[in-house]
């Protein structure tokens, strides 16, 4: 699956050079409208904007018939492009609608917020929710270029920055421990605009790599599950309680308590597994966990096909840069990382 991708929104203008398109559509939720369509307006052709409303609980198939009834009343057709210009929610569910729009047209992704820049819109993979299942429809389709310009960073609210951050951290684990040195030092907020391009750009360029060598997931880029397994159980869980928890902020955690088991059950050596409690410490503020309920989480962790009743598998860090795929861990070990997420 060839992923191009570029850097700057000015590279823009050379590729609408290149291309001719029917029409243009931009699809935008009301922040991405106001704050980065502006930034955005006079490098594209002509277009048409789409607006949805932001956030995970539009992710639906509902916002995909609001999204393909305006393209088909604006004359959409087979040569039309679909730019994505918002965070994940924006970039999964744009990806998905143009992927089946008369069997699949070009979308372009212009990320907007950090989750999307460092890890959403760059793979291929689109999805939208159903049922209130996280993405579970969707499919593999790569976008005809990724355009990432840090620029869009300066009105995005902290929190979402720093959720973002910690997919930037795990990608900078799974390269090693130079690149992990540079988190230990600043929050990604207080890093200047040169800094965090250059961390984006690494980030890009490592999940690109790996996508690339196994774009369907069957071996390789497993490993950017990292942190997920728990990371997903506890966002799943907070959204049972309807408690709010970033997708990042539960990744976060995720870090630490899967951190734990590598150093307490494999070859973690003691001193990553203290560097990413430092990182934790250093970029998140811990929210309550005393309601976790453990019986909960390990049915969530169950549902996956991977997984049985008495063992669950996980990637886990055998060193800053290489990890272990399907790590097996059983019920009460899994129970004594949970245990530390509560007390560290
Ligand atoms: N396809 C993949 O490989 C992949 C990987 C990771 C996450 N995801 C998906 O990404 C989604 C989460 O992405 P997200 O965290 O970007 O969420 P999001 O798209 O909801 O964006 C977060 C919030 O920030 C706002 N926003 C975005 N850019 C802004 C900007 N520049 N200025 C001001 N406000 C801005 C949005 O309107 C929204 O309110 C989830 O649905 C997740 O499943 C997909
Ligand atoms: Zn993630």
């Amino acid at each position: 699956m060839e992923q191009q991708i570029s850097f700057g929104i000015k590279s823009l203008s050379s590729f609408f050079k290149k291309k001719s398109y029917s029409s243009v559509f931009v699809l935008v939720d009301e922040n991405t409208k106001r704050y980065c369509h502006p930034l955005l307006k006079n490098v594209l052709p002509t277009h048409q904007l789409i607006i949805v409303r932001s956030g995970e609980a539009n992710k639906t198939i509902l916002t995909c018939e609001a999204i393909w009834s305006k393209m088909l009343k604006n004359k959409a057709d087979r040569n039309s492009l679909l730019v994505n210009l918002g965070g994940g929610v924006i970039t999964d569910m744009g990806g998905f609608c143009a992927s089946v729009f008369m069997r699949g047209i070009d979308f372009l992704n212009v990320p907007t917020s950090l989750m999307a820049m460092a890890d959403a819109a760059i793979g291929g993979k689109t999805a939208i929710d159903f049922l209130s299942y996280k993405n579970t429809l969707g499919g593999f389709k790569a976008p005809v270029l990724i355009c990432i310009d840090t620029v869009f960073l300066t009105t995005l609210p902290t929190r979402e920055l720093n959720s973002g951050a910690a997919e930037v951290f795990k990608h900078a684990l799974l390269q090693g421990k130079r690149e992990t040195s540079q988190f230990l030092l600043k929050t990604f907020l207080s890093f200047s605009e040169q800094e965090r391009q250059t961390l984006i750009k690494k980030s890009v360029r490592y999940k690109l790599k790996v996508v690339m060598l196994d774009p369907f997931e069957s071996n390789l880029r497993k490993q950017l599950n990292l942190g997920h397994t728990i990371g997903h159980a506890i966002e799943s869980f907070f959204l049972l309680q309807k408690k709010t928890i970033l997708h990042g902020e539960a990744v976060a955690l995720g870090l630490v308590a899967e951190a734990f088991l590598a150093y307490r059950f494999f070859k973690l050596p003691f001193e990553s597994f203290l560097r990413i409690v430092f990182w934790y410490d250093l970029n998140f503020v811990k929210p309550n966990l005393k309601a976790l309920d453990f019986n909960v989480l390990m049915k969530i962790m169950q549902k996956d096909k991977k997984n049985t009743k008495a063992q669950i598998k996980l990637v886990l860090l055998e060193r800053e840069g290489h990890v272990l795929l399907d790590s097996q861990i059983t019920k009460s070990q899994l129970l004594e990382g949970m245990a530390f997420l509560q007390a560290f």
